[in-house]
């Protein structure tokens, strides 16, 4: 199609898109971070689109390795064979995951969600093989998101995404999650208290639960519904500590923050833990094709092993070649290009730092209430009243300004709302792909303070 026939189509669509109010434009091409729309307007992809590139567009290795994949074999199913391609991107991805995962497997899939349906089939089919048959519940945070299919989204907490839904979803308990920013609990000493009291609440919830959980899931960093909130020291290791003690195992689902986003691996080697079951998808693929991948520890993958010895899920497209070529080729590229450290922001004078230094920056801005994150994944809240917190109205959708403003300057951003409440609380997050240059973390910020300061005079 060309061009001009894109942007007549896309006013009368056959598409079923996510609004019918909003106008979406074309997008045509890509590179580097830059993407085009079909009217030749240019965007820096300050978010990753959502958290999701990682390496940056348009990277000609990796629609080579998929071209090369389609052309040797496209397709087969995964209960007649396995492909070359399978075996080793499985072994490359575990000894990327480290030791943890030593002796473990991973299962592909096409993205986050099917992804998170899968471990939460294998926690409940581990206590199963292992003879605690009473156990099937998983437990999850208030504040959290881990998917849109209905399973995955009885173990969210995002209200707006979750409330229509409530009639067909199955409820377990939720427990809160730590937002230093706007504690339930003290945060006068670093945090230390507050990562306990919020540990504490799962220990009871899981007493509650009468030896019925089988899973605790959570976000090492919470992702789009909190906006990069990095938890208190101690609280994931006491998470970890009470699943192992009660015989829950540890769910980490890392689709936003795991492949390098926060500067290393995975997010749980920041505090150091173990999961039982990693959830990666997102900078997986970077989003070169649609790719989730479920990491089994050799805990899990033995008891099924030895147990009943299948495993009762599939999806037709799981492991598809040309997703695990893409896949492949991503993990190679960003190891070449080393990445992850780039995406440390605690080393001085990586990329991830510059862009630290330059967000903190935007604090003094109106409107801006806090600024947190790690690595290459960081949120900003805004609020009407700085100094009382107060968030905006929902209705004025100040988060929607602004990302709409920023996106009149040439600037993409990934805008939220619910942070506070499940409703109320606006918040942006910002996870660009690890390519990105000083010079374009400069130009973006001074954009998105722009951005926000004509959000402000409406
Ligand atoms: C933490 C987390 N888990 C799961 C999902 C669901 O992934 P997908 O949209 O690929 O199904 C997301 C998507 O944003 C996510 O951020």
């Amino acid at each position: 199609m060309s061009d001009s026939a894109a942007i007549d189509a896309s006013s009368h669509s056959a598409v079923l898109r996510r609004s019918f109010r909003k106008s979406f434009s074309p997008a045509v091409r890509g590179e580097g971070v830059y993407l085009w729309d079909a009217r030749g307007q240019q965007y820096l992809d300050f978010s990753g689109s959502a958290a999701v590139n990682f390496i940056g567009h348009g990277v000609a290795e990796i629609a080579a390795a998929m071209a090369s994949q389609a052309k040797q074999l496209e397709f087969v199913h995964s209960s007649q064979f396995t492909t070359p391609v399978a075996e080793e991107y499985a072994a490359e991805l575990l000894e990327f995951a480290g030791k943890n995962f030593e002796g473990g497997c991973v299962y592909f899939t096409c993205g986050g969600s099917e992804s998170i349906e899968t471990a939460l089939k294998l926690s409940r089919q581990y206590q199963v093989e292992i003879g605690q048959t009473k156990r099937h519940q998983v437990i999850s945070r208030g504040q959290s998101y881990h998917g849109s299919t209905l399973g995955a989204l009885s173990v969210s907490g995002n209200k707006r995404r979750r409330e229509i839904h409530l009639p067909m979803i199955r409820e377990f308990a939720h427990v809160g999650s730590p937002y230093c920013y706007r504690c339930a609990f003290d945060c006068t000493d670093g945090c230390r208290n507050c990562g306990q009291e919020y540990a504490a609440e799962l220990e009871r919830a899981i007493e509650a639960a009468n030896e019925e959980v089988s899973a605790f899931i959570v976000e090492p960093v919470s992702g789009a519904t909190l906006g990069a909130v990095v938890p208190p020291p101690g609280y994931l290791q006491s998470v970890a500590e009470i699943c192992r003690r009660y015989g829950v195992l540890l769910i980490a689902d890392e689709v936003m923050t795991g492949m390098g986003r926060t500067g290393r691996n995975f997010a749980v080697e920041r505090s150091d833990i173990a999961p039982d079951i990693l959830v990666t998808a997102k900078g997986l693929s970077s989003g070169y094709a649609p790719l989730g991948a479920v990491l089994v520890s050799k805990k899990v993958a033995r008891a099924i092993a030895e147990g009943s010895g299948a495993f009762l899920h599939g999806f037709t497209y799981n492991s598809h070649p040309i997703s695990l070529a893409a896949g492949r080729a991503v993990l190679r590229f960003l190891r070449e290009q080393k990445l992850v450290q780039a995406a440390d922001s605690e080393s001085r004078g990586s990329t991830a730092a510059t862009l630290r230094s330059a967000l903190e920056g935007l604090r003094d801005a109106k409107a801006v209430g806090d600024v947190r994150g790690i690595g290459l994944l960081w949120g900003m809240e805004f609020v009407a009243d700085k100094a009382t917190k107060r968030p905006f109205d929902p209705e004025l959708n100040f988060v929607g300004r602004v990302a709409q403003a920023a996106v009149n300057r040439g600037l993409l951003v990934y805008p939220m709302q619910g942070c506070v409440d499940g409703v109320s609380g606006d918040h942006l997050l910002i996870a660009p792909p690890a390519v990105i240059t000083a010079d374009q973390i400069d130009w973006a910020a001074k954009q998105l303070r722009g951005a926000i300061e004509e959000a402000a005079t409406i």
